[in-house]
């Protein structure tokens, strides 16, 4: 299983193991991860799943996507060019040690 390590914005690492095929976001709600919060559950209609791909990373996992961009707008905290709607990155092999920093708030 790819393991995907979620980065708090207190600087706390948390790494765990996702099925491929399941979301970034789906991930961290498997998991508890506080810092994703997900209130579309995964609609792309919240933006509350924003997350920073890590720059080693950000080649692999792409940019995203006009529409997420357009509700990325809406994020609680800055949106800077590595930052993705989690619900949108799909886990797959490749993946295998991703690392996304997670933003101080969703709301
Ligand atoms: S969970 Fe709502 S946009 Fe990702």
């Amino acid at each position: 299983m790819p393991k995907v390590t979620f980065i708090d914005a207190d600087g706390t690492e948390t790494t765990v193991a996702a099925k491929i095929g399941d979301s970034v976001m789906q991930t961290a709600m498997a998991h508890g991860i506080d810092g994703i919060t997900a209130e579309c559950g995964g609609a792309m209609a919240c933006a509350t799943c924003h997350a920073y791909v890590a720059d080693d990373w950000a080649d692999k996992v792409g940019p995203a996507g006009e529409t997420e961009a357009d509700m990325l707008d809406f994020a609680a905290c800055e949106v800077k060019p590595t930052s993705r709607l989690s619900c949108q990155i799909v886990v797959a092999e490749n993946l295998d040690g991703l690392i996304v920093y997670l933003p101080e708030h969703q709301v």
